[in-house]
């Protein structure tokens, strides 16, 4: 099963409509050189580009010469307004003691502890479902938000008491839309305050989002510790300087988490569930091995553990669509990777989408095969090939939460409802920061 791809200009676009792109739909202005080849560079004297796909030079770039290529100034532009100086954000010692902070609560015995709050939610949502009854239309990016938001507030925040979840998915999706985006004053290189004073949605959102973390936080620096990820992080202390977390900077991070845990997840069960509704044989083995693991019980984390198939699904579909299609960085110094020279001030372009559809590393590169992540083949693979999460020191603190999430999820949706995919709905995948298919994903509900 081939599904919809972006089809990549077979060379560079002229300067007007690769601008529009940029500010539409980015990945449409790739060429497809950069689907085939090791690299593809491009520039004038300001400033060169480098897309890198060849895993050598990736390797280099993300671990093993990771202190040459920081994060980049646009990357900075776009998520430092609303996330500050947070782990995503920050960059040296100052990121490092935070990482070391946040770890623990990312143990794979902790992220085991969470799965029964990810599988409740899942059901919940079925139950839902239900109400409205066979043949319901639903948007299911929409209800993937809504439980993956649900999830994260469970897990991590105890709930997130006095969190009005609809209204900070909504401004989320504000940010997003509008400061979540390259804008024109970024490309003219304007004043990183004037593309907030231009959106001005986009900073109502930010404005509302973070006095409503403001307000969790200074409610819980009053109340006892719940052993949730907030404590945790209140709780960290630097070993070598002593420091704490403050206000500011715990609320940075719970923002950091609560916007960089959801909306990823939930579009990597979007288009899972997109890809299952499309291909019957996918949906009976996914079902079986269900059945086989844990009969008509909810799932436990020992069960998700042994759903091997459904892992290999979502894995399928984090390759075909990249919930981030794009990690950029810059490089700091005349330095080299995978063997090709680099200089000082070149842009880095880390085309995930692109790698993962690349003719050099994936056979069939467009078809859907969740076997092709089945241990035999997955052996050889290098390991700069596949980058969901991305790689090296910066690798998504999340990923083994997220996996657990979606693999939980799946399962239990799949088992409980068949969703056919709209056939007069036409699935755009579009770049905003995150990987989304254009206009929702429409499907129909078929209950099982
Ligand atoms: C399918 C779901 C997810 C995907 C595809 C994803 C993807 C990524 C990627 C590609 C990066 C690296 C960015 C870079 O190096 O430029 C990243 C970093 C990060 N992710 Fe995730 N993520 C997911 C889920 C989560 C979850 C559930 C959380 C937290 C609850 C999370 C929190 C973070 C944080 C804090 C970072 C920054 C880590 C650092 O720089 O030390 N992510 N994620």
């Amino acid at each position: 099963m081939i599904p919809p791809a972006v089809e990549p200009p077979d060379g560079p676009l002229p300067y007007f409509h690769a601008l529009w792109k940029l500010l539409d739909n980015p990945i449409e202005a790739w060429p497809r050189a950069v689907y085939e080849e090791p690299f593809y560079q491009r520039g004038d004297e300001r400033q060169t580009f480098l897309y890198a796909c060849d895993p050598a030079m990736l390797k280099d770039i993300l671990l093993d010469k990771v202190e040459a290529f920081p994060k980049d100034w646009m990357f900075d532009r776009v998520t430092k307004p609303a996330l500050g100086e947070g782990l995503l954000t920050a960059q040296g010692e100052h990121w490092r003691w935070q990482r070391r902070a946040a770890a623990p609560g990312f143990r794979p015995d902790n992220v085991a502890a969470m799965t029964p709050a990810m599988v409740a939610a899942a059901e919940a949502a079925l139950a839902r479902w239900r109400e409205r009854g066979e043949g319901a239309r639903l948007d299911i990016a929409t209800e993937m938000t809504a439980i993956t938001f649900q999830v994260i507030l469970d897990t991590m925040l105890s709930g997130g008491e006095g969190i009005d979840v609809e209204a900070a998915a909504r401004k989320i999706t504000d940010y997003l839309e509008t400061l979540g985006k390259i804008t024109p004053a970024d490309l003219l290189q304007w004043p990183t305050w004037t593309r907030v004073a231009l959106a001005p949605r986009g900073q109502r959102a930010m404005v509302f989002l973070k006095a409503m973390v403001d307000r969790m936080v200074e409610r819980r620096r009053r109340e006892p510790p719940r052993g949730d990820l907030v404590d945790l992080l209140m709780q960290a202390q630097d070993p070598e300087s002593g420091r704490r977390m403050d206000d500011v900077l715990l609320r940075d991070n719970l923002l950091t988490f609560i916007a960089a845990g959801h909306e990823t997840t939930a579009l990597a069960l979007t288009w899972s569930l997109y890809l299952v509704g499309r291909d019957p044989e996918t949906a009976a083995r996914v079902r079986a091995e269900v059945a086989e693991v844990a009969g008509e019980a909810s799932l436990t984390d020992a069960d998700v553990a042994r759903l091997t198939f459904t892992r290999q699904v979502v894995q399928e579909a984090m390759r075909l669509y990249p919930s981030l299609p794009l990690m950029s960085r810059m490089c700091a110094e005349d330095t080299e990777a995978g063997g090709h020279p680099v200089a000082k001030g070149t842009f880095i372009f880390v085309p995930i989408y692109a790698i993962h559809r690349h003719r050099r590393l994936w056979r069939d590169p467009d078809a859907f095969d969740p076997d092709r992540f089945a241990p035999a083949e997955s052996a050889g693979r290098p390991r700069f090939a596949y980058l969901p999460f991305g790689g090296g020191p910066r690798v998504c603190i999340g990923q083994a939460f997220a996996l657990t999430e979606a693999v939980a999820i799946l399962a239990t949706l799949v088992r409980g409802a068949s969703l056919e995919p709209d056939p007069g709905h036409r699935i755009r995948p579009v770049m905003r920061v995150s990987m989304r298919p254009q206009g929702g994903m429409p499907m129909t509900l078929r209950l099982r």
